[in-house]
């Protein structure tokens, strides 16, 4: 890689500011998947093995009200981190200001303390959303060097990565092992593939994944269509689909998209459909060209598993993004199991998830072992497979 990374700095005796992505799920004050928590312990471990002393942040959700200050808090998140590492992490209740610099100075080799949501500077005139200069430099003044680890938010400008980095010092910023192979694998996968390249796409709508499309369409030797947006596709194509989820105004774009990818972009042939978006409607799999009018698509069907399938046992590389169904309900999970399973049979091939929804599919369907990469982003994963050159990536300095 031609970014440095957390090893090509010293890091023994130095204060190490280490942005990470730990904006985790969070119910009731109790996070439910601690994935983006774990994906960051071998670069903490390294430092703190290598006798660093890390001061870690990172935002949790988005701070736009006092409320939100009382359920954002990163405590509980400092108190896993600590679980995990099975060492304290000390927990300071704010992002700037005396306490925080004392805890900074006192800190010895081998210390970690995390300090509060960073986003919490967004409550007034969004200082960290926003990028306000004199809150990266004064977050940089904090450190020696700078680690960001944080792919996650990589498509974000933010002061607590690219502020930091425009402040810490030229040649001082790194990539922490998360965010070197995140770059690695989609990275590789999307600029120098071993084909066939094949890209399946899912999700509810098209205009999420334009770009995507967009960009694969040139790259990829192959493009599944799945998930509700299938359906604009469909419908763009002149077929009746029902009372299926389309985006009306992206007809036009989906038929342009089809027309222009010379045979690349694969329509399911089959569906699964329902009266209702309910579990419990009755279902049944017809063919795409007989939708009936007053029922709607929730899942591809049998034979799309299966065309979708033999395509999936050429590929050498496999990127997925967004489920083929409504996993989360049963009935209309079996499409993205069937990818899921597809995928896990390959041999000798890269297959890598790009985060959010096909991600938290793979895993809760208990798939996560099978894939050479998930990745820990939703919209930095999206953004990067459009092509798009990612703030938090770029500020990271050259070797
Ligand atoms: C994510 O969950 O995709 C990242 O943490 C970025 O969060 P954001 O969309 O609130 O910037």
């Amino acid at each position: 890689m031609s970014k440095k990374i957390v090893s090509d700095l010293g890091v023994t005796g130095k204060k190490v500011l280490m942005r990470v992505d730990f904006n985790v799920p969070m119910k009731d004050g109790k996070i439910t998947d601690d994935n983006r928590i774990v994906a960051a312990i071998p670069t903490i471990k390294y430092v703190l093995d290598n006798g660093g002393k890390i001061i870690a942040f990172s935002h949790l959700g988005k701070v736009k009200t006092e409320d939100d200050l009382k359920t954002k808090s990163l405590k509980p998140v400092a108190e896993r981190l600590s679980e995990i590492l099975k060492m304290p992490v000390e927990f300071i209740p704010d992002t700037r200001g005396k306490e925080l610099e004392d805890a900074v100075n006192a800190l010895k080799n081998g210390e970690i303390l995390m300090f509060e949501n960073t986003r919490f500077e967004d409550l007034k005139d969004k200082k960290e959303s926003k990028n306000n200069p004199e809150l990266g430099k004064y977050w940089a003044s904090l450190g020696d060097i700078f680690v960001n680890d944080a792919f996650g938010a990589a498509h974000r400008g933010h002061a607590s990565n690219l502020g930091i980095a425009s402040n810490i010092g030229k040649g001082n910023t790194a990539a922490g092992f998360l965010m070197e192979k995140e770059i690695k694998f989609i990275g590789e996968a999307v600029d120098s593939p071993v084909r066939p390249l094949i890209a399946i796409l899912g999700g509810a709508k098209v205009s999420d994944k334009i770009g995507v499309i967009e960009n694969l369409l040139v790259k990829a030797d192959k493009i599944l269509i799945g998930g509700a947006m299938m359906f604009t596709f469909l419908k763009a194509l002149g077929k009746n689909v029902g009372s299926s989820l389309v985006e009306e105004d992206k007809l036009e774009l989906a038929k342009s998209l089809f027309d222009k990818s010379y045979g690349k972009l694969v329509l399911p042939i089959d569906t699964v459909v329902a009266k209702k978006f309910e579990n419990d409607s009755p279902y049944k799999t017809v063919s795409v060209d007989s939708i009936p009018s007053d029922e709607m698509g929730l899942d591809i069907g049998a034979g799309t598993i299966e065309l979708f399938s033999k395509e999936i046992a050429k590929a050498k590389t496999v990127i997925w993004n967004g489920p083929m169904g409504v996993f989360e309900m049963p009935n209309f999970a079996k499409g993205t199991i069937g990818i899921c399973e597809a995928i896990a049979n390959l041999k000798g091939a890269t297959t890598i998830i790009g985060g959010g929804d096909s991600a938290a599919a793979a895993i809760s369907l208990g798939y996560g072992e099978k894939f050479t990469h998930i990745s820990t982003g939703g919209g930095a994963s999206l953004e990067y497979l459009e092509g798009r050159d990612l703030p938090g990536v770029s500020s990271i300095s050259d070797k």
